[in-house]
């Protein structure tokens, strides 16, 4: 699940989604900006692992990011789950993957070891980190389904 004001955040996250695909782990790439709250719950329930994908904005995650997490917080559907946190960043992107990491610890999910940061637009090394997460999700979710 992903905002990106630009694409770049965007990008990545599809690129994520063709790493889990490429696992055989069925993904799907939500963009906040068309997708509702309850939409968010449906896909969260039904996930074994998960992503969120922010931009840095001022200093902090999108706001839509933010609703989504704080969501499936009161639901309950992120406790226990695997998951990554990505996104783009200007200047400063620490604040937003703190604010990112601090928001889904209080979901009680696992994200200690999955973060991917960059600046601006996404290059050939992003979108392969990207793919690489991809298929590490992929294959946390095959094993948690099993
Ligand atoms: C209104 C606005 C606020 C921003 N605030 C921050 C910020 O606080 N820290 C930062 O590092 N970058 C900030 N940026 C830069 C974006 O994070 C950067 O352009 C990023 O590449 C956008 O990713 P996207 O293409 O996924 O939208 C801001 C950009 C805009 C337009």
């Amino acid at each position: 699940m992903f905002d990106s004001m630009y694409g770049s955040t965007a990008r990545a996250a599809i690129a994520m989604s063709e790493g889990v695909k490429s696992t055989g782990a069925m993904v799907e790439v939500v963009d906040l900006k068309a997708c509702s709250l309850t939409a968010v719950a449906f896909h969260m329930y039904d996930s074994a692992c998960f992503a969120f994908g922010s931009p840095a904005l001022n200093s902090t995650m999108m706001p839509l990011v933010e609703s989504a997490i704080g969501y499936c917080r009161g639901l309950k559907l992120l406790a226990g789950k695997t998951g990554a946190i990505f996104g783009a960043y200007g200047w400063a992107g620490a604040p937003t993957i703190n604010d990112m990491t601090e928001a889904l610890k209080k979901c009680n999910a696992n994200v200690d070891e999955v973060k991917l940061q960059w600046k601006l637009q996404v290059n050939d090394e992003v979108l392969a980190k990207s793919y690489e997460q991809g298929v590490k999700l992929g294959m946390k979710a095959l094993e948690v389904g099993k």
